[in-house]
């Protein structure tokens, strides 16, 4: 028998991206349905979303969605099934998913999102015809009060499917005045401790958590960093009360999309037997960049240019990494202080240093298969992606043991050298001092051609598909319907 799930998300590919969550949302349906559950994504319909919708069906209108009036469009894209919440007072705008083109959040984010989570609890518990679910996952706070919904005013009381929460990052949390709680619509018993009342105000987030039937993160790790004050930004306390429903599971990666084997973005594919194949990558994304060919390693970071990535940290070790023989290749964008320092460095080291600020998908892959190591020196990392696709195209990953990093790489120490088994190399604080340690064992491995070679085909083969969490959520969704 099918299991049917309705996954509520912010975002996902290949509709809508700002970060890891949406390679995660856009992944989930494939990685799962081999184990028998058919996923549909709920989404906000951003004007990227609305614009993709080939054939489709208005399955619900609302007249009055906390205050707007709003469709829901179900549709389908690459096999998959979605539903978009097609409310343009919402989600019709120029600018981010999230903020406006200057970085600021947009003022009605709690609207905006509550109408998410209500438009998602309204699907999950037959207040849509047609529509029946058997679980309801939602993504992070935007799509948190999807469950608050379902628990304290669902459609239909006899409707109401188990839930889960995943948290993708603990540090958004969605956080509002206590003035919006009249206006999203419960009843004042959900004005509560255990509801979505948090210190005076209302926490979308923690709402989530405490309305779920079973909460994940996405890393093993990470799982047991939040029940500690330094990573549980605040609801540290709340996750070692629900330790019982909190698992870990580690996100997978795409690997039909990221396969240097097959990637058509590439200049030259090749595996991990024919590793020689990948200089023309690095040749031509030295061109790309402007840096000088040279001998020493050549690293790259794909990053939101943050202080959670420890951006302010590399800004300090440039200097270090250029005097080292190494050349630097940055894609990314965020903090204005980062960027502008960034380019910076750029201009005090031309041929050594070169930033794109920016997003490109496509230069992403390009710098995974051209680079020699990619450098994640985060200070949380829930899971992280990058270092995995770094993995998956033999660009050794120089990474903090944080996380999602410390379960996905393995550190080049001796003990990993004798036995073969290194991937990459980490460090434990996000310091000045250990990250120029780490990159002068990284220069010095990578001088050594035979166990260089060897960090890139161990981690070429590893294998971080979906094919163990598929079934991991899969298992999960069995048990809380059970
Ligand atoms: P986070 O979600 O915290 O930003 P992840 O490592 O989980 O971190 O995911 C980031 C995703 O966004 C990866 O797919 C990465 O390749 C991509 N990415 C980040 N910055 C850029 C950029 N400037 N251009 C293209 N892709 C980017
Ligand atoms: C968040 C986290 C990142 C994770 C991604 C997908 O953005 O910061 O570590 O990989 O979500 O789960």
């Amino acid at each position: 028998m099918t299991t049917s799930v309705l996954s509520v998300a912010s975002e996902a590919v290949p509709l809508i991206k700002t970060g890891g969550l949406a390679d995660v949302a856009g992944a989930l349906p494939g990685a799962l349905r081999p184990h028998g559950v058919e996923v549909t994504t709920l989404l906000p319909g951003y004007p990227s979303v609305m614009a993709a919708i080939g054939k489709s069906r208005t399955v619900h209108r609302y007249d009055d969605l906390l205050g707007e009036e709003a469709t829901l469009v179900a549709f389908e894209l690459g096999g998959n099934r979605f539903i978009a919440l097609d409310a343009p007072a919402y989600f019709a705008r120029e600018g981010g998913a999230y903020a406006d083109a200057n970085g600021h959040d947009w003022q009605d984010n709690w609207r905006r999102f509550a109408a998410l989570g209500r438009a998602g609890a309204d699907l999950a518990s037959g207040g849509v015809k047609r529509q029946r679910f058997d679980v309801l996952h939602a993504h992070d706070w935007q799509a948190a009060m999807a469950t608050a919904y379902l628990r304290f005013a669902p459609a239909k009381a006899k409707c109401v499917p188990p839930s889960v929460m995943t948290i993708h990052n603990m540090a958004f949390q969605g956080y509002f005045p206590s003035a919006i709680f009249s206006r999203l619509g419960l009843p004042d018993s959900a004005w509560a401790i255990h509801g979505v009342e948090y210190h005076g105000g209302v926490g979308f987030l923690k709402a989530g958590l405490e309305s779920a039937s079973a909460i994940t993160t996405v890393s093993p790790s990470y799982a047991r960093e939040i029940k500690t004050p330094e990573f549980g930004m605040g609801l540290d306390g709340l996750i070692v009360t629900h330790a019982d429903r909190v698992t870990g599971i580690l996100n997978g990666i795409d690997n039909q999309t990221w396969k240097p084997a097959s990637d058509t973005q590439l200049e030259q594919t090749f595996t991990a037997r024919t590793l020689p194949r990948r200089l023309a990558n690095k040749r031509s994304l030295e061109a790309e960049f402007g840096l000088d060919e040279a001998d020493g390693p050549l690293f790259v970071v794909i990053s939101r240019l943050s202080w959670q990535k420890g951006m302010d940290v590399l800004l300090e070790v440039i200097d270090h990494l250029v005097g080292i023989g190494g050349r630097l290749a940055v894609l990314g964008s965020g903090d204005p202080a980062i960027e502008n320092g960034l380019q910076d460095c750029e201009a005090r080291h031309p041929g050594r240093v070169s930033i794109r600020i920016g997003y490109d998908e496509a230069l992403s892959h390009r710098m995974q298969a051209g680079g020699d190591a990619i450098l994640v020196p985060s200070r949380f990392e829930p899971c992280g992606l990058t270092q995995l696709y770094g993995l998956a195209y033999g660009c050794v990953p120089v990474v903090a043991r944080t996380g999602g990093l410390s379960d996905t790489v393995i550190d080049a120490n001796v003990a990993a050298l004798a036995a073969g088994t290194g991937t990459g190399v980490q460090f434990n604080h996000v310091t000045y001092s250990e990250l120029v340690a780490a990159l002068d064992r990284t220069v010095a491995l990578y001088a050594q051609p035979a166990i260089w070679r060897r960090l890139q085909r161990n981690g070429m083969a590893c294998d971080f598909s979906w094919s163990i969490s598929g079934k991991a959520y899969a298992d999960l969704y069995a048990s809380l319907i059970a």
